[in-house]
Formats: C-alpha cells, sequence, structure tokens
C-alpha cells in the first residue's frame, strides 16, 4: 500500500545517505527518464528543501540545466520574506536559452520575488579570454558574489549526453569516451572513480570553492544518471544534499 511505499523511500534515503557518504538523500517516487511530472516533484521537493535551509540574507548561486529549470518553476513567494539573490554560478551562454542559468535565476526571482544578477560569460572560453574577462569590473564584482554564496544549487549530467549537448568537437568527445567519463557537473567531467578526467574552462564557481559554501544541493533523477550522480559525489563536498528520484536511487543501491 501507499504507507509501505513511503516507509520503502525512507529506507532507502537513508540507506543511499551512508552508501554516498553525504549529508542527506531526499527521494521522490518515480523516474524522470520515464516522465516529465517526476522532474516537476525534484523541482518541488527541491524549494521544500530550500525553504527549510534559508534564513536571513542568502546568495544562492545556481547552474543550467533541464532539471534547475524545473526547480525553478516551482519555486514560490512563499521564499519571499527571505532575502535573496540569485546569481548564476558559472557562464553558460551557449546552452538552449531556457537551460541556461541566467534565465533559471531570472525566473527564481520572479518566482519568489526577490533578486537576480545576469552573467553574459560564454560556456566555454579560451585561456586568453578567460584572462580577460575576469578583469572587467562587472564580472569580477559577479564573481565575488558568486564566492560568497549561502547556497548552491546545482544539476548532475551524463557525460556524453553533456559533452553532445554543449557541441563539444569530435576530439573532446573522443577523449571523453577513451577515459571512461561518465558524469559531469559545474563543467567538469568525472570517471566512475570520481576522477576529474577533464574541465570546462568557464569562468564562475570552481570545484574547490564549493567546501566553503553552508548548503549545497545537487538534484539529478534518472536511473540514466545513476553512474554519473555516484561519481561526481566522490567528489561533492560531505555537505551535499542529493535530491533524486526513485529510479536513480534503484540503481545506485544496486551498483
Ligand atoms: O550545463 C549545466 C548543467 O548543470 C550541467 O553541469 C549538468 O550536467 C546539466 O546541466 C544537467 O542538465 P539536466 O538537468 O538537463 O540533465
Amino acid at each position: 500500500g501507499f504507507m509501505r511505499e513511503l516507509k520503502g523511500i525512507d529506507v532507502m534515503e537513508l540507506e543511499l545517505k551512508h552508501k554516498l557518504g553525504i549529508k542527506k538523500v531526499i527521494i521522490v517516487p518515480g523516474d524522470s527518464d520515464e516522465s516529465l511530472m517526476v522532474k516537476g516533484e525534484l523541482g518541488k521537493a527541491c524549494a521544500v528543501c530550500m525553504k527549510k535551509l534559508l534564513s536571513g540574507k542568502n546568495i544562492i548561486a545556481v547552474t543550467g540545466g533541464s532539471t534547475m529549470a524545473a526547480v525553478a518553476e516551482r519555486l514560490s513567494p512563499e521564499l519571499t520574506q527571505k532575502d535573496l539573490l540569485f546569481v548564476p554560478a558559472r557562464g553558460g551562454v551557449g546552452e538552449d536559452v531556457q537551460n541556461q542559468a541566467n534565465t533559471i535565476c531570472s525566473i527564481m526571482s520572479r518566482n519568489t520575488r526577490s533578486k537576480h544578477r545576469v552573467f553574459y560569460v560564454p560556456d566555454q572560453v579560451s585561456t586568453d579570454i578567460y584572462e580577460s574577462l575576469i578583469k572587467e569590473p562587472d564580472i569580477h564584482e559577479v564573481l565575488k558574489l558568486i564566492k560568497s554564496a549561502s547556497m548552491v544549487l546545482h544539476g548532475i549530467g551524463d557525460a556524453i549526453t553533456m559533452a553532445e549537448r554543449r557541441k563539444s568537437n569530435p576530439e573532446i568527445l573522443n577523449m571523453l569516451e577513451s577515459s571512461k567519463a561518465v558524469g559531469e557537473a559545474f563543467g567538469y567531467y568525472f570517471n566512475e572513480q570520481g576522477e576529474i578526467v577533464h574541465k570546462v574552462l568557464t569562468i564562475g564557481l570552481q570545484l574547490e570553492n564549493l567546501v566553503g559554501i553552508p548548503n549545497v544541493i545537487a538534484v539529478a533523477g534518472g536511473s540514466s544518471k545513476a553512474k554519473a550522480i555516484k561519481a561526481y559525489l566522490k567528489q561533492a563536498p560531505a555537505s551535499t544534499i542529493l535530491i533524486t528520484d526513485e529510479g536513480a536511487a534503484r540503481s545506485l543501491l544496486k551498483g
């Protein structure tokens, strides 16, 4: 029955938290690979979790992707009493507009009646451009905001899916395949052991900045993302909260 199902999920949440070695796991029923509605449920669970964690003044750094877009849809003016500022965690111009962190932050601020900053920086830059861009006063200011964030909301993706979505060149794709990359987060690609096998040079939050941030919420579901989630969480700070679905959770517990 229904209660049994609920209990099943409670037990899975605890088992998975221990297995992954992170602060908390929240599981929603279903598999987002099979139903779009489940992605909406991930968004809702994230909104509930944020409400519990936020107090006072908050800078919230957000990455791109369809899961983060689903989170944005579920945020509501309930969060308005808190003083919130949404900022893109990294440059992301290059992805489809609805998946870009700029778009997502603007929807988040609209839905919570709070503020946001835009960060118009390409998702991949050359070293030269990187060096000159970080000297721009506007960019410098946003970077300071990102580094002082009290919360980070981010997605996790399958490595090859993400490389293709970013229209990475064939050499990069080959390299990711030969180095057996399985997961991606924040522009970093990981193999099953959680080792970084490739990194996209972009401006904004770097993996090492996560350690100092009090609340880090990863939102990723679908059984097809199980390997990606496991790989990334080997690198993630232990303070990470994972919001996932039953589809991903069941394969994670099996593996
Ligand atoms: O490109 C931004 C990003 O957050 C990636 O780091 C991540 O792999 C991906 O989006 C997740 O996208 P989706 O939620 O659409 O699977």
